[in-house]
């Protein structure tokens, strides 16, 4: 929906895994602006699991929903007669989170008589790090989070193409899972990165899978099963002491950062691309900063990050994506419009 000239009020609902956000978003002559971004994190419930639980995640997010587009919209200064677009996620993610967040972007719509853009969450974390500065078209892509390590390249907005990807574990997904393991708790990309400040990344040489292949694809399961039989070679997860565990931590981190970096600029390379973005929840972390802005800017590389709070889930980049898609108007094709759906394994 490019209108310039044109005031637009976007309201973005996000809630594909355990994080219900809304957001408001202000579109005029002077650009994007970001009004209000809500995100309410559910965290503290799915750490006690070690992990998402989705039944649980939807029943939050159904608390989370009505409080959140409550408080987005008085952050904002606006009410619902001043949206004139809104914005919803309708997948990847767990089917009955997507629902709740979509259902009631789609409601509202429907009520409202106010044009839905249905998002991808992907390229939503795809274009996160240009809410804050001036796009830069081309660019090579790379998407870290809990489900996602993708390599894509991005002519325009809607020129998206999978060039690269795990084929097995995501990179969040190894951290969370080492974390678990040496008994931190759930979501452990934080906690690695945490204890890794205070670790020797030297400590321990952890492999580098699939480093050489050809292709632009990724492996961390490798990785995974090396730092575990590492720690039970130690003695096991309660025989780790929390210097040990700094250690683990950094080396782990590095051997991650390493082969995101290696991976992506050999992406740049092949496609004679000369801008990186880096987003979703694993971009937070600050070792995996520090190697793509030192080592991008002496390989002549312009790198784009989100900022921390906006690397992990949140509506604010789902708005964002939304102004630049074709949405859908509620009373112009009713059949069409009340069959539009969330869609829980959404490929880009
Ligand atoms: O994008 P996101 O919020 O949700 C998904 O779409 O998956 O990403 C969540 C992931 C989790 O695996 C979490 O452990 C990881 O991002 N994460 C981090 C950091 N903060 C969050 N990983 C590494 N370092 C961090 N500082
Ligand atoms: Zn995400």
């Amino acid at each position: 929906m490019e209108e310039s000239g044109i005031r637009i009020i976007n309201l973005a609902f996000e809630s594909s895994c355990d994080d219900f956000s809304c957001a408001v978003l202000l579109r005029d002559a002077n650009g994007i602006k970001i009004l209000s971004n809500i995100i309410y994190s559910q965290d503290y419930i799915h750490g006690i699991y070690g992990g998402v639980v989705p039944e649980l995640a939807s029943r939050n997010h159904i608390k989370a929903s009505l409080p959140s587009l409550r408080i987005a919209l008085s952050e904002a200064g606006v009410t619902l007669k001043d949206v004139n677009l809104i914005s919803a996620t309708a997948g990847p993610g767990l089917i009955g989170s997507l629902l709740i967040g979509f259902m009631e972007a789609k409601t509202l719509s429907y009520a409202l008589n106010i044009p839905l853009a249905r998002v991808n969450h992907i390229e939503g974390h795809i274009f996160s790090p240009f809410m804050e500065t001036e796009e830069s078209f081309p660019f090579i892509a790379l998407v870290i989070s809990g489900g996602h390590t993708h390599i894509y390249l991005v002519k325009s907005h809607d020129s998206i193409r999978l060039l690269g990807r795990t084929r097995d574990d995501a990179c969040g997904e190894l951290f969370d899972k080492i974390s678990n393991y040496l008994g931190f708790g759930y979501p452990g990309g934080k906690i690695i990165d945490q204890l890794a400040e205070k670790g020797d990344k030297d400590a321990f040489k952890f492999p580098l899978p699939m480093m050489h292949s050809k292709d632009l694809d990724m492996s961390f399961s490798g990785l995974k099963t090396a730092v575990v039989s590492t720690i039970d070679n130690l003695g096991g997860p309660d025989k780790i002491t929390e210097n040990i565990a700094c250690d683990i931590s950094a080396s782990l981190r590095e051997a991650v950062a390493e082969i995101l970096y290696k991976k992506t600029a050999a992406a740049c390379s092949v496609y004679g691309v000369k801008a990186i973005a880096v987003s979703g929840g694993v971009s937070a972390n600050s070792r995996i900063r520090s190697i793509f802005k030192h080592r991008g800017k002496n390989d002549n590389f312009n790198i784009f990050f989100p900022s921390v709070s906006n690397s992990t889930d949140n509506a604010a980049m789902i708005g964002y994506a939304g102004f630049f898609k074709t949405p859908a108007y509620p009373l112009e094709n009713m059949e069409k419009f009340l069959n539009i759906d969330a869609d829980p394994s959404w490929e880009l």
